[in-house]
């Protein structure tokens, strides 16, 4: 027995010797240590030995099985870095070579300008947060002082979806960013500041609007904030978004539900060999709402509106990107066509 072992030591280290792969490693490892591996054969026969037998060959097989794993165990880490150098000597990347650009696609110039204002917006202290795109009429319309039957619903040439209705009512495709407005409330004490920028839709179609478009929302909310520090902070931002010391902003007087007072922002632009110029010309062009929180929307919020006053806006993305960058078509923006990708995005190597 005692040359047996030996000799199965013996013709192990040979094989672990002569091996040249992991997986092959692996079939010697199960060959000798396997259920009905070589060694454990030998163990299985311990029992049937005398006691004195067994101590002197039991000892003879820990010799043997330390023996081997320990050249296991060696051998398989010279496998692991033979085969890690193979590894490496094939994936050279010459970082030197030029950049092929052909390769990278277009930031779109909605990425573009979601970027830009999500970064003009961190820099008031704004929080950013988002909110469900399929959304109830509950957060919708009800949180926004629109109760069922408010005429302004109908407004908003809503997606209903074809979904069953729970304890918030239908479900539907938000048509504006402002229920994250609530949402975001309800979740942090006042005095706040936050934004969120995001999808909302509305069955509409023409060269102005379409049925998918992105807005960006924002809401202060503190004891001291009204109609003054609104148009100061909305013609703040556009002027950072523009680049420009002086901008033409105007503040139509309005109606939105979830503000009192409200108005609507405009641009001015004109249209110089088809593509829109802003600051200059005869052209106004909608790009949002604003207004001072009603009481109700605070309430629905879970904030006292006797303690704290919120101001809000809601700007359309799309707008904003046209007239940043020339885009005259709000409907292009969504129709993947590769000409109008090279022509208004972005290269990659610039964000
Ligand atoms: N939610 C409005 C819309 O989509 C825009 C809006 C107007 C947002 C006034 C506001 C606001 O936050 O105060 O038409």
């Amino acid at each position: 027995m005692l040359a047996e072992l030996d000799k199965l030591l013996g013709s192990c280290v040979f094989e672990i010797d002569c091996c040249k792969d992991l997986k092959k490693l692996e079939g010697i490892r199960v060959a000798v240590f396997g259920k009905n591996g070589k060694l454990t054969q030998k163990m299985k026969c311990l029992k049937n030995l005398s006691p004195s037998d067994r101590k002197v060959i039991g000892a003879k097989i820990n010799e043997v099985k330390s023996a081997i794993i320990e050249k296991l165990s060696i051998k398989s880490n010279n496998l692991e870095m033979i085969e890690l150098e193979k590894r490496l000597d094939n994936e050279v990347i010459d970082v030197s070579m030029p950049v092929d650009t052909k390769f990278f696609g277009y930031i779109h110039p909605i990425s573009k300008v979601f970027s830009e204002i999500s970064a003009i917006l961190n820099g008031y202290g704004f929080r950013f947060a988002e909110g469900p795109d399929i959304e109830s009429e509950h957060f919708n319309f009800d949180t926004m002082n629109m109760p069922e039957y408010h005429p302004a619903r109908t407004m908003h040439d809503t997606f209903y979806l074809n979904m069953p209705a729970d304890e918030n009512g239908r479900k539907l495709l938000r048509t504006h960013t402002s229920p994250v407005e609530t949402r975001y409330m309800l979740k942090h004490e006042p005095p706040l500041r936050f934004f969120t920028i995001g999808r909302t839709f509305r069955s509409d179609y023409d060269a102005t609007h379409t049925p998918m478009f992105d807005q960006v929302e924002m809401l202060v909310v503190e004891k001291d904030v009204g109609m003054a520090q609104l148009k100061w902070l909305i013609k703040d931002i556009l002027k950072k978004f523009f680049n420009l010391e002086k901008l033409l902003v105007r503040f139509r007087p309005s109606f939105f539900p979830f503000t009192e007072p409200s108005a609507e922002v405009d641009i001015n632009y004109s249209i110089v060999n088809g593509k829109m110029v802003f600051g200059t010309g005869d052209k106004w062009l909608e790009i949002g709402g604003c207004g001072v929180s009603h009481p109700n929307v605070l309430k629905a919020g879970g904030i006292d509106p006797m303690q704290y006053q919120g101001i809000a806006f809601g700007l359309g993305i799309e707008r904003l990107a046209s007239l940043k960058y020339g885009v005259p078509d709000l409907r292009s923006y969504f129709e993947s066509n590769e000409k109008w990708r090279e022509t208004f995005g972005f290269s990659p190597m610039e964000f």
